[in-house]
Formats: structure tokens, C-alpha cells, sequence
């Protein structure tokens, strides 16, 4: 039963509406005393000529009652349905159970390919904090795309070239040891990295040998490609234990390396456009009318840059791909050289500039200071992925009841706490990192969100092999029961809402809300000592309470441990 077809088949018998586009506006109010479904009646002033509360008020008129709609009320523009509870209750709670976690998918993305590139650090440089939020952020976005039938492509692109390069090698064909190399890969070459600057300093012949080493890599010299593929697959080894520790996989590693070949085609492009202009020796395209900063193209010695790697990737991913969108999630510090590069697709006569949309991400504030340990302002993704799992083993630990596994789940709850308070507000909002907040079994937390799954789930596991078929949804009578269960049904739409604004805390907001009604009402209602239809109506709400989160929670990328 889909009551907003219910209502978008009587809402079209009286007007000129077709059922489809009725649907798709109505909404759910805010509050249960104006009704459990609206449709503002805005679209049809234009075509019935007259005011929106008038059309609602007439159509008001009009409805007839019948077993699953009670009635309408027109409020100013809005008609307001409200729905027989019980038939509700029913339908919902049936719905959420036979679609378990395919509930609230849709087709809408049929044969509509979205491309995703997330994560995207750069080889032998720290994975810092930054890219840990557009990691679980890209791959939330993901998994909601997919969620609602998109075919979805996950790119992360590595940024695996760069002068820095020429450095780097110099630096470890003078001070590398592949045994300490080996065994931290990342901070020694950082460590190396460093001291090629600072040596520098001293003697700037090394930055000519660099520049020498850059050029040979980039002409394919034989040793000055070992040494960087060597990096890149030490860099990957390390990016690729933390994608697992998060369950993260990829389509495509193609960084911007795999592009150093496609770009005398962007220049071609845009010297063919007349777009290039000389400043300074560099090869920019001017963005005036669009009130940009100019793009640099080339630099002054013919180098190729950032944005020319970001052009010639888009316009071999549209080539590829054929994307319906390319959606690129990567920090807001960022978001000019995305306007830019946008704009420079968009002089070119790509028309398709308009389906590239950055999304961007906010920066991590720490309440707590010793989570910023390391000097600098550098902060490892991996240094707060081990304090989380570190942490979350204490309290576990410290708990009285024993688990058999602590470290696995410590895994999934330490995770779930890091990629919950990411995904919780939206992506404007700094990201408040605090322990003491995410780790916290109460209140709004990765962790409490995962808790109310494994009571839910245990309350399950106690009732055993009960007759569920048994259940008269009539006795959910309470206000608790029927919120609830609208806040089951809402999960369909929060998907689609996350999915439209590129907001995954859509959804974590809705899972936060119904765990929060669940606790409420296990706290008040008795399940397993009620009377036997009642318990089954109640052990059936929560078998779809938990069934949605868990989907929820999936979308998210947290994992759900069945105890904790
Ligand atoms: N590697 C870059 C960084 O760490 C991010 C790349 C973002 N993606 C892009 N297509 N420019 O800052």
C-alpha cells in the first residue's frame, strides 16, 4: 500500500494533475496535528486561476473518507491528509519487512551513470583528516546514489604527479633506506621529503638535480619511473589498509598521473577556442566575465599544472563514461580552483560543465587536545582511526558483560563513531571531533545509533521462535507507536532528499530520530510481557525498526555488530 499514490490517484480525479507529478510534491508536514501527508496546492493556481487556499478548501470539500484515508483539512495553501492509523501502520511495517534492505530504493537512476571520485590523496604524502572527511563523505554519497538505482563509478584520484616528484627521488637516491622505508613508508618518505627542503636551502644545486629528475620521469627514463611507481605502491599499500578499515573499495585509482599524456589535447582544445592567453610567460585562460581569477594552464617553463590534469580527467571521463553526473567531493578549500576549471569546460563548449558539481567538504575542529598531538597542524587519518578503535576497546572492556570478540567490534563501533559525526551535520558545518561526544553510548553518537539496533536485535533474539504472523497493528495505538512508524516511512524519502541536496546527514538525522523514538517507547512499553497480539505488533516494529537502521546506517557506511 502506497498511501501517497493512494492520494496522488483522488487528488488527480478532481484536478488536471497527472498522478506522477502529484506525488512527487507531496510532503510530509512537520507536525503530526497537520496531517501525515500534504499537497500544496501552489502548482495548480496557474492553470485553475485561482488562489492555492481556495483550491485547497474546494478540494477539501470534495474528498470522500475511505478506508485508509480518514480525512482532509485544507490549511492555507496545503491540503492535509490524514491517514487511518492502523491500515498506516500495517502497510508501513509490511513494506519495511519484505523490502528489508532494499527498502526506500527506488529506479529513479535507471541507466543513469554517476560518477563519484572521492578520497583522492596524494602518494607519499600523509593522508591527513581532510581526506578522511571527503573519503566517508564521497562514499556515503555513493552508496545513497546507488541506493535510488543510479549506476554509480567510484574514482579516487590519486595525485601521483608533480614536481615534487623530482625531489622526492633525489631525496632517497641520497638519504632513503628502503628498510626503515618499508616499514613506515609514508612518514619516511615525508621524513625525507622534508630534508630535501631544508638542505636545499643550503645547497639549491639539488633543486636543479630535482628539476632534472622531474624531466627524465616525465620522458619515461627507466630508473626515475621505478622509483615512483615504487612510492606509489608503498603510498597505495597504506591508503588501501585504511579503505579497509572502513570497508571502502574503488573503481578507478587513475590519478593524475594517467593524465600526463592527455594534455597537449586540453591545450589544443583551448588554443583552437582561442581561450589561451600569455600573462607572464604562463598560459592562462581569463575568467573575468564569470568574476574568477584567471586558470593557469601552463607555467612559464611549459609545465603543465593541477587544473590541466582536472581538465584533460573530465574530459576523459565524459568520453568514458558518458556521465550523467561527475561529482567531484573534496574539500571546500578547493572550491575555486573547481569554479575555475568548470568555467574553462564551460568556454571550451562543453556543455556537460553543467553536470560536474563540487561538493565540498568542512574542516575538523578538535575539542579535545590531545587528539592533535603531532606538531604542525597535520593531523593522520590513521592516528585517529587507532584512537578510536584504542578508545572504544576501553569501554568495552571496562564494561561488566564480556564479548567474545571486543576487537572486531571496537572496529565497527570506533568506525561507525568517526563516520557518524562526519555524516551528522551538513557538509557547511565544521566537524566537531570530540571523543567523549562520539564514543558516547547516549545522545546523538555513531555508537548510540548502533546500541539501539543490537537491543532491538536482542529483544528479537529473546522472543525467539514466536509467532509474528499473530500481530493486530490495531494495538499500536499509542502516539509513540505511530510516530514512529511515520518515521520508518520517512526513511524513503530522506534517501531521496539526501540524495538531491548531497547531504548524507539527511539520513543520519532520520536514523538518529527513530532510534531515539525506539528507546523512548522500550522505555515506556512493555514488548515481550504483553498479551500475545500485542507483542507480536511490537516485536514486528522492531524487527523494522532495526531492519532501518541497519539499511540506514549501511548507507552511511557504518556497520551495524549484532552485540555490543
Ligand atoms: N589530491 C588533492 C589533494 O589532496 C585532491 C584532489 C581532488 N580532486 C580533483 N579532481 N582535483 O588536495
Amino acid at each position: 500500500m502506497d498511501f501517497r499514490k493512494e492520494i496522488a490517484a483522488k487528488i488527480s480525479k478532481l484536478t488536471e494533475l497527472e498522478e506522477e507529478k502529484i506525488s512527487s510534491l507531496i510532503e510530509i508536514p512537520p507536525q503530526g496535528n497537520m496531517g501525515d501527508y500534504a499537497f500544496p496546492c501552489f502548482t495548480l493556481a496557474k492553470t485553475m486561476r485561482k488562489a492555492p487556499n481556495m483550491i485547497a478548501a474546494e478540494l477539501a470539500k470534495q474528498f470522500e473518507q475511505d478506508a485508509i484515508l480518514e480525512k482532509a483539512e485544507a490549511a492555507g495553501g496545503y491540503l492535509n491528509f490524514f491517514v487511518n492509523k492502523t491500515e498506516f501502520i500495517k502497510a508501513t511495517i509490511q513494506e519495511v519487512l519484505e523490502k528489508d534492505t532494499d527498502f526506500g530504493s527506488t529506479k529513479e537512476g535507471e541507466g543513469k551513470k554517476v560518477l563519484v571520485e572521492f578520497s583522492s590523496p596524494n602518494i607519499a604524502k600523509p593522508f591527513h583528516i581532510g581526506h578522511l572527511v571527503n573519503t566517508v563523505t564521497g562514499n556515503a554519497i555513493e552508496k545513497i546514489f546507488k541506493h535510488l538505482g543510479y549506476d554509480t563509478v567510484k574514482l579516487n584520484h590519486i595525485g601521483d604527479y608533480g614536481t615534487q616528484f623530482g625531489k622526492l627521488i633525489v631525496a632517497y637516491k641520497l638519504w632513503g633506506n628502503d628498510e626503515v622505508i618499508e616499514k613506515d613508508p609514508i612518514n619516511e618518505l615525508l621524513k625525507i621529503y622534508v630534508k630535501f627542503h631544508d638542505e636545499a636551502e643550503k645547497n639549491p644545486a639539488l633543486e636543479d638535480e630535482a628539476r632534472k629528475y622531474f624531466k627524465m620521469l616525465e620522458q619515461g627514463d627507466e630508473e626515475a619511473t621505478a622509483l615512483w611507481k615504487k612510492f606509489k605502491d608503498l603510498s597505495l599499500m597504506e591508503f588501501k589498509k585504511l579503505y579497509d578499515d572502513f570497508n571502502i573499495t574503488f573503481d578507478s585509482y587513475a590519478g593524475e598521473s594517467f593524465y600526463s599524456d592527455k594534455m597537449d589535447e586540453v591545450v589544443e582544445i583551448l588554443e583552437k577556442n582561442n581561450l589561451l592567453v600569455e600573462s607572464n610567460g604562463a598560459k592562462i585562460v581569463d575568467l573575468e566575465q564569470f568574476n574568477l581569477p584567471p586558470c593557469m594552464i601552463l607555467k612559464s617553463d611549459g609545465a603543465t599544472i593541477y587544473a590541466t590534469r582536472d581538465l584533460a580527467a573530465a574530459i576523459y571521463r565524459k568520453r568514458t563514461y558518458d556521465f550523467y553526473k561527475c561529482i567531484y567531493v573534496v574539500g571546500n578549500t578547493q572550491a575555486l580552483h573547481f569554479k575555475q576549471f568548470f568555467n574553462v569546460l564551460n568556454l571550451a563548449g562543453f556543455g556537460w560543465y553543467k553536470d560536474c558539481m563540487h561538493i565540498g567538504t568542512s574542516l575538523v575542529k578538535f575539542a579535545d587536545r590531545k587528539l592533535a598531538s603531532r606538531k604542525g597542524d597535520v593531523i593522520f587519518a590513521k592516528e585517529v582511526v587507532d584512537e578510536a578503535v584504542s578508545k572504544t576497546l576501553e569501554i568495552i572492556e571496562s564494561k561488566e558483560r564480556k564479548l567474545e570478540n571486543p576487537t572486531e567490534i571496537a572496529k565497527k563501533i570506533g568506525m561507525g563513531a568517526i563516520i557518524y559525526i562526519i555524516l551528522k551535520n551538513n557538509r557547511d558545518r565544521d566537524i566537531a571531533f570530540s571523543w567523549e561526544d562520539m564514543l558516547s553510548f547516549e545522545g546523538e553518537s555513531g555508537p548510540y545509533v548502533q546500541y539501539t539496533y543490537v537491543r532491538g536485535k536482542s529483544i528479537l533474539r529473546k522472543a525467539g521462535d514466536f509467532n509474528f504472523e499473530a500481530a493486530d497493528y490495531s494495538h499500536l495505538n499509542s502516539e509513540d507507536e505511530f510516530n514512529m512508524v511515520k518515521l520508518l516511512d520517512a526513511f524513503k524519502d530522506a534517501v531521496k532528499e539526501a540524495a538531491e541536496r548531497y547531504e548524507p546527514f539527511v539520513i543520519s538525522r532520520n536514523v538518529t530520530e527513530l532510534a531515539k523514538a525506539y528507546n523512548k517507547f522500550y522505555n515506556t512499553h512493555p514488548i515481550l510481557n504483553a498479551e500475545e497480539n500485542i507483542k507480536a505488533a511490537r516485536l514486528n516494529l522492531t524487527k523494522a525498526v532495526c531492519s532501518v537502521i541497519k539499511t540506514g546506517l549501511g548507507l552511511l557506511g557504518i556497520d551495524t555488530p549484532e552485540n555490543m
